[in-house]
């Protein structure tokens, strides 16, 4: 762990590394951001998104928050997601879990959490959604895994039934929208291959948001 002095000396030590290996790297992303992801991750410090890809700054959107949720009325994951497919017209969109969600965790137990109740609920709506499933398993460290795994499905439809998703994917063919789990504990991540058309077919029946 650094102290807040040393994150100074990081940070200077960083600046002198990338520009002895590529004098121009700052000055490059100081014209301009062209990322091909967007990820969408849990706020957990463990999970830094460029390191755990291998993408240099420039190269990842990012948005982060408690237990990755995508919520329809929060206009700060919204704005991310309108503005990285309609401006920096991102051709992957990630939505990424972690086992060991410390939001999935407090989700699953019986009890009041304050502020976090509203928050913590769209978990709990995962669970109901998949409830049969998730019951049949007894085990509870596969339970909690499993709607780590769920939560992550289902936080793609979220990002799905959005317009500007849908109508650039119907005129671009982009873009595509995966749902990941990062393992903290060996540092993998493991792509859930959700069938991402098959999903946009649905949502279409439903949630349709572009005119025919
Ligand atoms: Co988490």
């Amino acid at each position: 762990m650094s102290t807040y002095q040393e994150v100074f000396e990081n940070n200077r030590k960083w600046v002198e590394e990338n520009t002895q290996r590529d004098p121009d790297f700052f000055r490059r992303l100081a014209d301009h951001q062209d990322p091909d992801f967007l990820f969408i991750g849990c706020a957990d410090s463990r999970v830094p998104a460029n390191e755990i890809m291998g993408l240099d700054p420039g190269d990842v959107f990012v948005h982060r928050n408690v237990a990755n949720l995508v919520v329809n009325t929060d206009i700060n994951a919204q704005s991310v997601i309108q503005y990285g497919v309609a401006n920096l017209d991102v051709k992957h969109i990630i939505v990424c879990g972690h086992y060991g969600c410390g939001g999935v965790a407090a989700a699953m137990q019986p009890a009041d959490l304050g502020l976090l109740n509203g928050w913590l609920r769209e978990i709990r709506d995962v669970y109901r959604l998949h409830q049969k499933e998730l019951d049949a398993i007894k085990d509870t460290d596969a339970r909690y895994r499993r709607l780590i795994e769920l939560n992550v499905q289902e936080q793609c439809v979220n990002v799905i039934k959005t317009a500007v998703v849908q109508k650039t994917y119907l005129r671009t063919g982009h873009p595509t929208v995966h749902g990941w789990v990062y393992d903290i504990s060996n540092g993998l991540l493991r792509d859930l291959e959700i069938p991402f058309g098959k999903i946009l077919e649905r949502i279409q029946e439903i949630y349709r948001l572009e005119a025919t």
